[in-house]
């Protein structure tokens, strides 16, 4: 017997070091002008869920990129399963057993779920291969509990079952290692429940995996380690049952953060924004605001209330002229902020450099444009003002907004609409994707909006956003507005029974 082995033999089975399905040791990745990764050290453990929290910026998504395959670290070493490995493309990485489920989904729409599944697997299924296909696919997503149809066409499908589409396919495809990008960041509170209880039944079946999100409460709940990275460098890992969510986000700004609610009763003027009886269709022809009426002061900020699907793109698009009214009527007295739920189709020119977008509304105005050119100087000068103002991380004014992380893409169309001093401020999911410290600005920012006399519209499906933010709060369901609360007498309970539809209030 060799001495290791004996070591092995005599070594207490409760010190045995875990399993490693994945080290990262040293990574470090340079863009031009950006240290995104610095010498990044991460272990994953077999079987284990395990979280990586962040910054917006801190380079979470570029380690990811590169344990998959689609970035080469500039230097360091990645091991799986105590083995090196080099990837030189993602094909690499699935053959190791690497699975990604990017934010953005990457699902053909007209095609099933099952081909969706297959594409890129086989050069293609014999006819009579197709029933026992669906038929495996169907025990594979019953055994983790992904309700899911092979025969549904993507384009049919919701988002939290595209996401599930997603997983199934990495599952399909073997994969040992499971990668989640921000996977609740477009979820219903019901669809996260039902993803995080997937995932651990992955695990217990032998998934080890990588879960990012900015949301404390579900790492809490799903994970047993974190590892936290700040500024492309790893701050250290901990267990979750030895710490607290305050302790995390600690860990991650390196400093203490409050999310608490501190502003004084408002002190509502006139009304900036009316909806009289509005009527909305949605994309598909079916009706989407089915009277609602709302009244929003200057001065205070309604919190429109909700479980995503129940009008809110819809009313915020009514809102922002963006689709016609069936019936009725929107007053706006003033000019409108608005702050789009969907950032990359109505906030943002991804292809545009971060300067031509801080100014993207303003372009035809003096000092930005005069006598019909563009004053350059003047757009630059004021590009790098909002830059600082609402700290946005980019190592220039000149690269293309979308290159930038997704917090700080959302700072940059915060910064445009916000810096106007608009009377009306239309907020739609303003802080999706976002860490805990711009959750923090972009909160402070919305209450000094209110605190200089604007009327401020919040629609969010985050319950507990809603709370700290709002005077008021109108819960919306099934395109109707069926209760207003005023937040310091909101009972969280009784507004989950309104937002699910099972009380009104005298409506
Ligand atoms: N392809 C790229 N070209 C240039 N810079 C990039 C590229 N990808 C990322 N970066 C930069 O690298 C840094 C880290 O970005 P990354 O997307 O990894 O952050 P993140 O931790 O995922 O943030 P978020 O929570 O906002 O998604 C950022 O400053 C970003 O602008
Ligand atoms: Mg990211």
């Amino acid at each position: 017997m060799t001495d290791l082995e004996t070591a092995r033999l005599s070594r207490p089975s409760d010190t045995e070091t875990p399993l490693l399905a994945v080290e990262l040791i040293g990574i470090c990745k340079q863009f031009p002008g950006v240290v995104a990764n610095d010498g990044v050290n991460f272990e994953l453990r077999c079987g284990e869920i395990h979280a990586l929290l962040g910054g917006n910026g801190a380079g979470k998504t570029t380690l990811m990129n590169i344990l998959c395959g689609w970035y080469e670290p500039d230097a360091g070493e990645i091991r799986l399963f105590s083995r090196p490995v080099r990837f030189h493309s993602p094909r690499d990485a699935i053959a190791a057993g690497i699975g990604m489920v990017h934010q953005h989904f990457m699902l053909v729409e007209s095609f099933t779920v099952a081909d969706n599944i297959i594409l890129g697997q086989r050069s293609g299924i014999l006819k009579e291969d197709e029933k026992r296909l669906h038929t495996r696919l169907k025990a594979v997503s019953n055994q983790y509990g992904l309700q899911i149809d092979p025969a549904a066409e993507v384009w049919h499908l919701s988002v939290g079952e595209q996401q599930r589409v997603e997983i199934l396919k990495t599952i399909d495809r073997g994969a040992k290692i499971l990668i989640l990008d921000e996977p609740t960041a477009v979820l219903t509170p019901q669809e996260v429940e039902e993803l995080l209880g997937v995932l651990r039944r992955l695990a217990e079946q032998g998934t080890s995996i990588i879960f990012i999100s900015h949301k404390l409460n579900e790492v809490m709940a799903v994970c047993a380690r974190v590892t936290v990275l700040r500024d492309g460098r790893t701050v250290g890992t901990v267990e979750t049952k030895d710490c607290t969510e305050r302790q995390l986000a600690q860990m991650m700004v390196g400093r203490e953060v409050s999310l608490s609610r501190t502003q004084a009763p408002s002190q509502p003027g006139e009304p900036l924004l009316t909806l009289k009886n509005v009527w909305v269709e949605s994309d598909r022809g079916i009706p989407a605001l089915r009277g609602v009426n709302l009244t929003v002061h200057a001065g205070e900020i309604v919190g429109i209330a909700g479980v995503d699907g129940n009008g809110q793109r819809e009313l915020e698009e009514a809102i922002a002229s963006l689709r016609p009214l069936n019936q009725g009527k929107i007053m706006l007295n003033g000019t409108l902020a608005h702050i789009p739920s969907d950032r990359y189709g109505m906030g943002l020119l991804s292809d545009f450099s971060v300067a031509e977008n801080s100014v993207l509304r303003e372009i035809r105005k003096p000092p930005f444009n005069q006598h019909g050119f563009l004053n350059l100087q003047a757009i630059l000068e004021y590009a790098l003002q909002l830059v600082q103002q609402f700290n946005i991380r980019t190592p220039s004014v000149k690269i293309p907004a979308g290159k930038l992380s997704g917090g700080n893409a959302q700072r940059i169309v915060l910064g445009r609409e916000l810096s106007q001093n608009h009377q009306v401020v239309l907020a739609a999911q303003p802080t999706r994707g976002l860490d805990i410290s711009a959750i923090e600005y972009i909160h402070h920012q919305l209450i000094a909006q209110r605190h200089e006399g604007a009327a401020v519209l919040l629609i969010s499906t985050e319950l507990e956003e809603i709370l700290r933010l709002s005077d008021r709060i109108a819960v919306l369901y099934e395109g109707k507005i069926v209760g207003i609360v005023d937040a310091h007498e909101a009972d969280v309970h009784h507004l989950g029974l309104l937002m699910a539809g099972k009380v009104s209030c005298g409506s």
